[in-house]
């Protein structure tokens, strides 16, 4: 694998799915013991989930709350959160909800698919809450359910943080996405962006995807060894 001089560029963006955590035993979406292979996302990831039973949504999210707990991030999120600390200007651009950038030291973090350790309230806004389990289903003031802060199957994205990822993106000279199926939209359209401004495109995943053609480059390995080898 060839290395990668981080400091010949001026804004690197990192851009992550699933797969950036797979290696620290977080399971990824799709595929082989997949979670939408393990869980209906009608049952689970949805709005209309959530009106028609919201104590069962909410037990789903602190499962997963529980598993990710369960896990460290590993020498691939490390070697990102590095790149931070040397004062190499980073953006990383996640759908991963499970908060491993944050964990392993990013600070400049865009959570395009919410968090798995925020709630939101329909009227008192949203609250961080960070334990295995929630605090309490339902918030202290006015005693409505309190929904996971994440954007769900049929949720539309938020559009300030969208803003704030395209921005990054089609300032970036050099834009690596790592993990991610790009069968989910906005993913799809990232690197086109990235193009704009000419940004060396590299794409770190075992499998090729529909969207593999986008990138210059395509690294065949999983996200820890690619990292660790090409960020040296
Ligand atoms: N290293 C790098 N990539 C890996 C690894 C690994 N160790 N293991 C698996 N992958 C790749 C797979 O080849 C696949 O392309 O990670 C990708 C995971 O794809 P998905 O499970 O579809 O995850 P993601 O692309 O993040 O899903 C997008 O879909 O369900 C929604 O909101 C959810 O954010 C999620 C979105």
């Amino acid at each position: 694998m060839k290395t990668i001089y981080p400091e010949q560029y001026k804004h690197i963006v990192f851009f992550t799915g699933a797969g950036m955590s797979a290696e620290s035993g977080v399971p990824t979406y799709r595929g082989h013991g997949g979670i939408w292979s393990r869980y209906r996302w009608e049952e689970y990831a949805c709005q209309e989930a959530f009106d028609a039973d919201p104590d069962k949504v909410l037990k789903f999210h602190e499962l997963r709350r529980a598993a990710v707990l369960a896990c460290k991030p590993h020498a691939g999120h490390s070697a990102i959160a590095a790149l931070e600390k040397k004062h190499q200007r980073i953006t990383v651009v996640t759908q991963n909800i499970d908060g491993m950038h944050q964990r392993a030291g990013n600070r400049k973090v865009i959570e395009l698919h919410g968090s798995l350790w925020r709630l939101r309230c329909p009227y008192d806004g949203v609250s961080e809450d960070i334990g295995e389990k929630y605090k309490s289903y339902k918030c202290e003031k006015c005693g409505n359910w309190l929904r996971p802060d994440i954007i769900w199957f049929g949720d539309s994205l938020d559009q300030g943080v969208m803003n704030e990822a395209i921005a990054a993106i089609r300032h970036c000279d050099l834009f690596v996405s790592i993990g991610t199926s790009g069968v989910v939209y906005p993913a799809a359209g990232f690197p086109r962006f990235a193009k704009e401004n000419n940004a060396r495109c590299i794409e770190i995943n075992p499998e090729a995807n529909e969207m593999s053609l986008l990138y210059d480059e395509a690294i065949r390995n999983t996200a820890e060894k690619a990292l660790t080898e090409i960020f040296r």
